[in-house]
């Protein structure tokens, strides 16, 4: 059997997500997502864009200073101050740190935003990707529009940047424009035409305004891109970017057609889902692929029968793969400490001792003037009682 190549998970959670209305997280709360993205296994984490506000530098620093495992990255536009900031954030992850500078590369952008030629964006790219790699190798450049670019002109601008040192290479498609065919198209003619490209990690980054951030990335990796840039929960700018467990989930449930893995341990993929939902109040929708309240639920009595007969009938991936673990106990004023772990556990909280004790407090005085304890009302607890205080 032949080996499944190895696909990067870059996760832009805590910087594009955060761009998502609404989003922002405290350090604090940056950190705990950071911790779990770790445990995930996840190869980059970007944390934070240092230049844009002292917050924003905090966090990343922070991120740099306590993750051990995966990359961090930090966001810098092309110029000088931008990329000495976010080194300042990322020196402390030493080799692990990632600067990611990016500059507009489609018409529409160089005409009304940047007012540069192609010739002034080339250059400014240059000497913007050689001034971070004069802090690491470890140099990420994102061609932002690169899906509204012309073509001939965006393998130019790549081909540019691999040879002033960019390690890994992103092709967003900021606006969330394209289609799977057409993406495809796109990665794999860089990918035939520009010169010195396996110098290169081809990455990519979609946006999810047609709803086609998943199937845009999954083509991509078809055509050859090495990485891909996700959030989990799929939030972020707009209508947010492509979902972190849509597109780890596909990878690992269609192996038989998709001859690609990722060093993701899926197992917190539920666990992730709901620390960032707690933290941001930003609700999952019930029928959302993979983490929806419904995503393994069955109504229809056929399919609770066939469920019950042999689960594969109607179920294409396991719960447990995603860490959902469906065995649940009924838990009202007569449930004991273990059934409350036990719960927290399944909901994803991963809490301190002295945490649990006040949150099973809080449990106990809920119980007594409610028949039964939901899932809802211990999501509330932790939100109240722990998260944001
Ligand atoms: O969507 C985008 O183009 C971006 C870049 C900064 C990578 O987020
Ligand atoms: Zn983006």
């Amino acid at each position: 059997m032949s080996q499944a190549k190895k696909i990067k998970i870059f996760d832009t959670t805590l910087r594009d997500g955060e761009q998502s209305p609404g989003a922002s997280m405290n350090i604090e709360e940056k950190l705990r997502i950071a911790h779990l993205l770790e445990k995930m296994n996840v190869d980059v984490i970007e944390a934070g864009f240092p230049i844009a506000s002292e917050g924003d530098f905090e966090a990343v620093r922070r991120v740099a200073k306590a993750i051990k495992g995966p990359q961090i990255a930090g966001l810098s536009r092309a110029n000088n101050m931008d990329i000495d900031r976010a080194w300042e954030a990322l020196k402390y992850a030493g080799e692990r740190g990632r600067i990611h500078t990016f500059i507009a590369t489609s018409d529409i952008h160089m005409k009304y935003k940047l007012k540069m030629s192609e010739e002034q964006v080339i250059e400014t790219a240059v000497k913007a990707v050689k001034r971070a790699a004069g802090y690491t190798p470890n140099v990420e450049f994102s061609a932002e529009d690169a899906v509204r670019t012309r073509l001939p002109f965006l393998a130019k601008v790549v081909e540019a940047v691999i040879d002033a040192g960019a390690r890994t290479v992103n092709i967003p498609d900021t606006v969330g424009y394209t289609i799977p065919s057409e993406y495809f198209n796109i990665i794999k003619y860089l990918k035939d035409n520009v010169p010195n490209i396996e110098k290169t990690v081809l990455s990519v980054h979609c946006h999810n305004d047609l709803g086609l951030a998943v199937a845009n990335s999954l083509a991509a990796i078809q055509a050859g891109a090495e990485q891909v840039e996700c959030t989990i929960n799929g939030i972020g700018e707009r209508a947010g970017n492509c979902s972190l467990e849509e597109v780890v989930m596909t990878l690992r449930t269609r192996q038989d057609i998709l001859p690609f893995q990722t060093n993701v341990v899926t197992e917190h993929i539920y666990a992730a889902s709901k620390l960032l939902s707690t933290i941001t109040g930003i609700v999952v929708q019930p029928n959302k692929a993979i983490v929806g309240a419904n995503a393994f639920a069955h109504e229809a009595g056929i399919h609770q029968h066939g469920v019950l007969m042999e689960k594969s009938t109607y179920e294409i991936m396991t719960p447990e793969s995603i860490g959902l673990n469906q065995n649940k106990l009924v838990l009202g004023k007569h449930s004991g400490r273990h059934a409350f772990i036990q719960r927290l556990e399944q909901l994803g909280y991963e809490l301190s001792k002295e945490d649990i004790e006040k949150a099973f407090v809080r449990f106990k005085t809920l119980a007594d003037q409610k028949k039964e304890i939901f899932d809802e009302d211990i999501d509330a607890i932790v939100a109240d009682e722990i998260i944001r205080i």
